[in-house]
């Protein structure tokens, strides 16, 4: 996948910071009704809860936190957190709706950036399934330098399920890893989008050196939480 690709993504991401949490929070085109709605939010939930069994910490990473919807739940179980995204308009989201002195913000892309220091656990959300397939192992690898030994990662991200996306939009691929996606306003745009399994994503972990735990909630979401070893 070109560097034409993550530039589109990031491109994207930046045009969509004003309107990201309607996906989240199931507003307007992503509103699928009460039912879906409801177990949505209840198997949010659960992720939710994982991650807070996993603090207290002191020291926490979050990659391309986005606009502060984990970062929130981080912050219950974090003493600090850096928090680094590739978009500076939804960094600009995140630290206004979350105005805490103990996140930190870094702007950078996550392909070019290399961990500095060790961190005691890693937290991507809603990321692995855009990282390129053939960029997976450098991904993780960073990871595993950003890591401590006997540290902790979190990841959380989305099964394939068309309730999950805009009413407007389908889930639509192209090829097996990149997908359409539209604003709003009807901008289309490229980005890369892996589906993961289970046993895939716990091999690919346990490659990377994560003694891995993954789980499906029932519908919408798969989670997975490691041990560096
Ligand atoms: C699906 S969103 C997830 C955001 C947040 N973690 C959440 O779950 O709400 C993907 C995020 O990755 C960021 N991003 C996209 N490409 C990036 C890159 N190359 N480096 C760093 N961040 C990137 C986007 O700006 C966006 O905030």
């Amino acid at each position: 996948m070109s560097n034409d690709a993550i530039q589109e993504q990031i491109a994207y991401y930046r045009a969509r910071a004003g309107e990201y949490d309607e996906w989240f929070y199931r507003i307007g085109r992503y509103d699928h009704g009460e039912e879906n709605n409801r177990r949505w939010f209840d198997e949010a939930a659960e992720a939710m809860r994982t991650l807070h069994g996993l603090g207290p910490v002191d020291e926490a990473l979050e990659l391309a936190c986005g606009t502060g919807i984990w970062t929130r739940e981080l912050l219950t179980v974090s003493k600090h957190i850096t928090a680094i995204d590739a978009s500076p308009e939804v960094i600009e989201v995140n630290r206004n709706k979350l105005q805490s002195s103990k996140v930190e913000y870094q702007q950078a892309d996550l392909f070019a950036w290399k961990p500095a220091r060790e961190y005691d656990l890693v937290v991507f959300a809603f990321w692995l399934s855009h990282v390129p397939p053939e960029r997976l192992d450098e991904f993780l690898g960073k990871v595993y330098r950003a890591t401590r030994s006997g540290g902790t990662i979190f990841m959380v991200d989305s099964r394939s399920e068309q309730t999950s996306a805009a009413k407007d939009t389908p889930i639509q691929m192209r090829g097996d890893s990149v997908q359409v996606r539209r604003l709003k306003d009807g901008r289309e745009f490229n980005i890369v989008k892996v589906f993961y399994e289970p046993d895939r994503l716990r091999e690919q972990l346990a490659a990377a050196g994560f003694d891995a735990d993954v789980k499906l909630t029932e519908k919408y979401f798969i989670y997975a939480t490691g041990t560096k070893r």
